[in-house]
């Protein structure tokens, strides 16, 4: 595991994006391989997206030859919701890029049959994969995608019940009322994500510094489920000065 610290997250999100689009054109695609890139949602990518757009507008990576598969999406919020994933993904980063819409891949958390929809999702991400490069996000409480504690690390696409602690911190986006936010998402799971070539993750702020040093120090174990990370073999954390208080 590659650990990089930054001082703020502006330059995190500078260096994330360089590095990302620095891997997509390092890429020789075919017409059946396409460089795959697994992403992530939440306020800690924001920056990274904002540099990514900024760096295809300047001509310094294109998207024509990349296919996305989106770690997690809430149950029951429609796309155009503001608060959806899809709408996140579209609004903040889809819509600025040069990537066909078939090539974006979003679960459906409107779909009848969630169960199925997982099935679906994973089967479609398996047969494309690996995929080269998984970059995500971690909760305060140590969850990646919405792996919340106590997932299995064998864990895969699947439904997960939201715990209290995930829906208030996700509150802040649904008006601050934890009643608000869905009680279940749909996610990738663990082995998922350890089955990319690559994962590099984004933690920024005092307040991941726990899950921070559970990613780096911590033994692995399925409470913190960042420590995963220990047990692939290309992993990497960009991380601000805040967000290493703990190590
Ligand atoms: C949600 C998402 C995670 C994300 C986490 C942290 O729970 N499912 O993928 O990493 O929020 O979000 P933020 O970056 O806003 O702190």
């Amino acid at each position: 595991m590659r650990l990089i610290p930054l001082a703020t997250p502006e330059q995190l999100g500078r260096r994330a994006a360089r590095y990302i689009a620095d891997r997509i054109n390092g890429f020789a695609p075919t017409a059946d391989r396409p460089f795959v890139l697994g992403l992530p949602t939440g306020s800690t990518p924001l920056d990274t997206y904002r540099e990514l757009v900024r760096l295809h507008r300047a001509g310094e990576v294109s998207f024509r030859h990349v296919v996305t598969f989106n770690m997690d999406e809430y149950a029951g919020l429609p796309q155009t919701h503001p608060q959806s994933y899809h709408f996140f993904m579209h609004d903040n980063l889809f819509q600025h890029l040069d990537i066909a819409p078939e090539n974006i891949n979003l679960l459906n958390g409107m779909a009848d049959d969630l169960q199925a929809e997982c099935r679906r999702y994973e089967k479609k991400m398996t047969e494309y994969g690996p995929v080269h490069l998984f970059l995500g996000g971690v909760g305060s409480d140590g969850h990646i995608a919405f792996n919340e504690a106590a997932s299995s690390l064998a864990s895969r696409t699947r439904v997960m019940a939201l715990t209290d602690s995930t829906r208030r911190a996700n509150s802040r986006f649904f008006d601050n009322d934890p009643e608000q936010v869905p009680r279940s998402a749909l996610t990738v799971g663990v082995a998922n994500l350890l089955e990319a070539e690559e994962i590099m993750l984004l933690i920024t702020g005092a307040h991941k510094a726990r899950a921070l040093q559970a990613a780096v120090e911590g033994p692995v174990n399925h409470l913190w489920t960042v420590s995963a990370l220990q047990l692939h073999p290309n992993s990497l954390i960009f991380c601000d000065d805040e967000a290493t208080l703990e190590l």
